[in-house]
């Protein structure tokens, strides 16, 4: 039987171009040339191959237009991701094309670094590491760079799934009091004593810290809006992981300027890798490169679970564990 054809649109880790290389005719992007944020060319590339299936990454256009383009060929789209707000389902699905992602293997990882952001911003390590760097620490003094401590605050995630679950459990490690707010209460097992909040009012003013973890799309767009920061206490922390379009960012950046917002810890970016530029100017916040789930270990499980989707439907003709449509 001749291999599965397969389009992968990014540089993925090597032990995963090479089981793609071995089990499909695979076409890899090794260069991360980045055609791949153009739709139009993933589909002249799909078409170029009589592609099967499409390994692509968060950000790949693969919006109504790119999936309406995609020759006949393509039967599954797996994004070497979780979240999926950059693939339109309901046309995918339209089509019959089905699509999956990589639950569960970074949610530590995602946790980790919300959690790295956490401390930055409430220990003000960027503007501390930029002093050190900048030839401007004098030595140790007694008001220098005082920040806050985590210990005994209260967490507020907002989303409470795998990610905030992950998280919610190494706070309670910093003796954090856990609130979340989410459409549904948890059963008690994954809710461990956490806060459930049924409404974003008492949710945003019970909480020191707000880590956000919810998924990107039209229901969450700029759901931390002014009027949401005003609800919360002052010199709160505001920390977002999740999907950058959550987040109105002029609201965010009035928000620190005026201190109302202590400080602020962001790993996504609405229009990424585009920021927001009243961002840049500003000391009390922390700006990470989308490094959720960059961990070695992480990444390559995201691949294995990639390529598991892909040879559930393109080899074993079966439907795949991470089966979105
Ligand atoms: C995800 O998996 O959705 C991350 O945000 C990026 O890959």
């Amino acid at each position: 039987m001749p291999k599965p054809v397969l389009l992968l649109t990014r540089k993925l880790p090597e032990p995963i171009e090479a089981r793609a290389a071995r089990d499909y005719a695979a076409t890899l992007n090794s260069a991360d040339d980045p055609w791949y944020r153009d739709g139009a060319e993933i589909a002249r590339r799909a078409a170029a191959l009589g592609a099967q299936g499409i390994l692509c990454a968060a950000g790949d256009p693969m919006n109504a237009a790119t999936i309406a383009a995609l020759p006949d060929s393509v039967r599954i789209i797996a994004t070497f991701s979780v979240g999926y707000d950059h693939i339109d389902l309901a046309a995918a699905k339209a089509r019959g094309i089905v699509v999956t992602n990589t639950p569960d293997v970074l949610s530590f990882a995602t946790a980790e670094c919300a959690f790295t952001l956490m401390l930055m911003a409430a220990r003000r390590a960027g503007e501390g590491e930029r002093m050190v760097r900048a030839g401007k620490w004098e030595g140790w003094a007694p008001t220098q760079l005082m920040g806050v401590t985590l210990e005994g605050k209260a967490l507020g995630i907002a989303g409470f799934g795998r990610i905030g679950r992950e998280l919610a459990a190494m706070a309670r490690g910093f003796r954090m009091k856990i609130h979340y707010r989410d459409l549904r209460r948890a059963p008690p097992e994954l809710e461990q004593g956490a806060t459930f909040h049924d409404n974003d009012e008492t949710f945003l003013s019970a909480v020191d810290v707000l880590s956000m973890h919810m998924p990107g799309g039209e229901a969450t767009r700029k759901w931390l809006n002014a009027a949401r920061l005003a609800r919360m206490k002052p010199g709160s922390l505001v920390i977002n992981t999740g999907r950058g379009g959550s987040v109105d960012d002029a609201a965010l950046v009035e928000a620190l300027r005026s201190g109302h917002i202590r400080a602020a810890g962001l790993d996504v970016y609405d229009g990424e890798p585009r920021i927001f530029p009243g961002y840049l100017g500003l000391e009390n916040v922390a700006l990470l490169p989308h490094l959720g789930s960059a961990t070695i270990e992480t990444r390559l499980a995201m691949g294995e679970r990639a390529l598991g989707n892909l040879d559930a439907v393109l080899i074993h003709a079966k439907i795949a564990n991470d089966a979105l449509t």
